[in-house]
């Protein structure tokens, strides 16, 4: 089997020296959070080793080092992401920056504004805008999606082009079913109309490796520990006048250019929603991400995952009985699959026991299940630092599972 230079990067996770009871770790949960090269984990123990200090605070040595490491990476993900720094702001992930976003935006929406978002939707995308609409009287309308998950590109057009919404915020790739949506061709459509375009790139950053200035969204929220960064860290892109003109979500420390007890005056973006001390070693450990994945060549890391993808998808497609959900033609390599009538809390339990680490449950994406009409999937996601071997070990355990559900 051709195993392609990804093969070697796989010992650059130090994850996969690990065994459970005994079983070597066969991960399939990376859409839940990406594992970590030794790089991202030395570079956050070399932080706190010998470079710990507070950012944009002290004079001293440590405090200027620490701060110009800091801001360093605030310009490697906007070079990731084709912007400028000032339009990256830090957050603690992606469901953080959804709420800051949807919170900021409350001041443009008025009654009866249409706020567009899709089935698809993790709950993080979700809940903030809801809270926005009771706020301001807007409402939530909907996307179509079939009944199989897939989002209906060309009716979705023509819905924009009637409802002319304020605002549309839509995941890039679906975190349940692994979808991606056509979200280029949204963005087109709400142009023409001046609506405000919030991209959720949770689970597009490390996949789809996308380049901003041409996907020309307003704003593109994503989470650093999936795509090999520390967890408790994610960011936003904001077009900058936007996100300029935003009104202070959480204030404090740092944000500031004076305070008095006659009034506060705010530093401008992005300073002026980062208040308190940040996330220093989350941001310097995703530097390191960031530069061990500048370093590979996107599309092997790409074409490796969409080779295992379609090995997968055939050898489950064979097994009599699994129902597959979401469009398998355009995926980030995630699959999301029910069995018969079988729970899937008694599959993936049963996995387990074979060392198989998959999701399972409604995946933060409760009103997908009620539109599908189920209540949660196996969810098994690939990164690029998967294998064949990973696969087979999947297919087997499951073959086997099912031959015990089926005693
Ligand atoms: C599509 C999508 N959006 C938002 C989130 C929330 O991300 P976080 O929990 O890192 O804030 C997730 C996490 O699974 C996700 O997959």
């Amino acid at each position: 089997m051709n195993e392609n230079p990804c093969t070697q990067l796989r010992h650059d996770f130090p994850i996969f020296e690990v065994s459970l009871d005994d079983q070597p770790l066969c991960y399939l949960d990376s859409a839940a959070t990406t594992q970590k090269p030794h790089q991202v984990i030395q570079a956050v123990k070399e932080f706190y080793q010998s470079q710990n200090a507070n950012v944009h605070r002290g004079l001293h040595t440590l405090s200027e080092q620490a701060t110009i490491a800091y801001e360093a990476v605030r310009g490697k993900i906007a070079q990731f992401l084709n912007v400028q720094s000032r339009e990256i702001v830090w957050t603690s992930g992606a469901t953080a920056s959804l709420n800051l976003i949807a919170y900021g935006l409350s001041e443009r929406l008025n009654e009866g504004d249409v706020i567009l978002l899709s089935p698809l939707e993790h709950h993080a995308n979700i809940i903030p805008w809801q809270l926005a609409a009771q706020r301001t009287g807007a409402r939530i309308e909907l996307l179509p999606v079939d009944t199989q998950g897939i989002l209906q590109l060309k009716q979705a057009k023509a819905l924009i082009a009637s409802l002319k919404p304020k605002v549309l915020s839509v995941c890039h790739a679906s975190n349940a079913l692994g979808n991606i949506n056509d979200v280029a061709a949204l963005i087109g459509s709400c142009k023409k109309l001046d609506t405000i375009t919030v991209i959720d790139g949770a689970q597009s950053l490390l996949h789809l490796r996308p380049d901003l200035q041409q996907l020309d969204c307003d704003f593109y929220v994503f989470s650093a520990h999936k795509a090999l960064g520390p967890t408790g860290l994610g960011g936003l892109y904001g077009r900058y006048e936007l996100l300029n003109a935003l009104p202070v979500y959480q204030s404090g420390g740092e944000m500031i250019d004076t305070v008095s007890f006659t009034g506060t005056t705010f530093r401008p973006a992005p300073e002026k929603f980062e208040p308190g001390t940040p996330n220093i070693a989350g941001v310097i450990g995703f530097g390191a991400a960031l530069e061990y994945l500048m370093a590979l060549e996107h599309d092997s890391l790409f074409q490796h995952e969409q080779a295992l993808y379609r090995t997968l998808v055939e050898q489950l497609s064979d097994i009599d009985g699994i129902r597959i959900w979401g469009d398998t033609t355009h995926n980030v390599g995630t699959i999301s699959f029910s069995y018969k009538k079988e729970h899937h809390y008694d599959l993936a339990t049963l996995l387990n026991t074979h060392g198989i680490a998959v999701r399972s449950g409604h995946h933060c994406t409760q009103p997908l299940m009620a539109h599908l009409g189920i209540e949660g999937t196996i969810r098994v996601s690939l990164a690029f630092y998967n294998n064949h071997q990973d696969i087979c070990r999947f297919i087997a355990a499951l073959k086997d599972t099912i031959s015990l559900l089926e005693e």
